[in-house]
């Protein structure tokens, strides 16, 4: 049964979904992040009535999401926790760009306490173009965020939806760019209605919020960088970091873990030095199984760019 009273409050970061071009046509040559939130949704009818209550709407960014930064995480994080804390909200939308939401989706689920859905949608065509994905897509995340018992952190677009642990961009331009890879999607949005086939997220322990809170918006993170495992590979880009002052690494390694030696020698000499570092597997599918001994920790079921987001939220905390 759905409370009425209760709003869903949709907060806008940019991205494709707010894109414009100069021509109807074109969904690659547009710029991202042009259209406030407020006109969005303006312009999707029915969205009200499917929300159930009142929609509200706050910009609280307008960026391409390759530009993506720590702050507007942070300002993104502490948004979302008064609305979850908030009992006259009962939901969260925020539209974002399709090209990093996977990691805003795995850093909010990492840092929420989110016993209320918290729904990222997106867009791979411009707003002006002849046959736009965002307004559906809005429409679907309204749903999802309305919906009876939904809580978590997902990612809703193209009538599917991702937890934010296995979702992937996985498309340059399809209008359904994303994969759950084996673990598929949490289910569907069909013409207003969910259709979960796995359960909802389990709610996370909101790791590194506290210290979000009593930081400045300014406050530099963690310095963490990603190397790649690849044929060829060195260790210097490695010591070159470690010199530099990096605090931690995530590797991108082959298969189930495996580094080329190279690389594993420049990471094994950052670690004697306080570096921390942190194996992830290049393959999109599975997760690396545990090799005992390694003398490098392993981030199962995480893709590289989340192993570097649960790095610096270790190391932030
Ligand atoms: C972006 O990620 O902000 C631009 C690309 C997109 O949304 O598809």
């Amino acid at each position: 049964m759905q409370v009425s009273a209760q709003k869903i409050v949709v907060l806008g970061t940019g991205g494709t979904i707010a894109g414009t071009a100069a021509q109807a046509g074109d969904n690659i040559g547009y710029t991202a992040a042009q259209v406030g939130v407020g006109e969005l949704l303006a312009a999707v009818p029915g969205l009200q009535a499917l929300a159930g209550g009142p929609l509200v709407v706050e910009q609280v960014a307008q960026i391409d999401s390759k530009d993506m930064e720590h702050g507007v995480w942070r300002a993104l994080a502490l948004r979302c926790a008064e609305c979850l804390a908030d009992p006259a909200v009962r939901g969260v939308v925020i539209t974002h760009g399709t090209d990093t939401i996977e990691e805003t989706a795995w850093f909010l689920h990492s840092v929420l306490d989110a016993t209320k859905p918290v729904v990222l949608t997106c867009a791979m065509r411009p707003s002006t173009a002849l046959v736009p994905d965002g307004p559906q897509n809005l429409l679907d995340a309204v749903a999802v965020a309305a919906s009876t018992g939904a809580q978590g952190v997902v990612v809703v677009a193209a009538g599917a939806i991702h937890g934010a642990q296995r979702v992937q961009k996985v498309h340059p331009y399809r209008v359904d760019p994303f994969s759950s890879g084996d673990a598929g999607p949490l289910g569907w949005v069909e013409e207003g209605a969910v259709r979960l086939v796995q359960g909802w997220p389990a709610v996370s322990q909101g790791k590194g919020l506290a210290a979000m809170q009593n930081q400045t918006a300014d406050a530099p993170w963690p310095w963490v960088e990603l190397v790649v495992s690849h044929a060829g590979a060195s260790g210097r880009a490695v010591d070159a970091l470690v010199r530099d002052g990096v605090q931690g690494l995530v590797v991108a390694c082959t298969g189930n873990g495996t580094l080329h030696h190279a690389l594993e020698a420049a990471l094994l000499r950052a670690q004697a030095v306080g570096v921390r570092v942190v194996r992830a597997t290049r393959c999109p599918e599975g997760q690396l199984l545990p090799t005992p001994g390694n003398a490098l920790v392993a981030a199962p079921g995480l893709s590289p760019v989340k192993a570097r987001i649960s790095l610096v939220l270790d190391l932030l905390g």
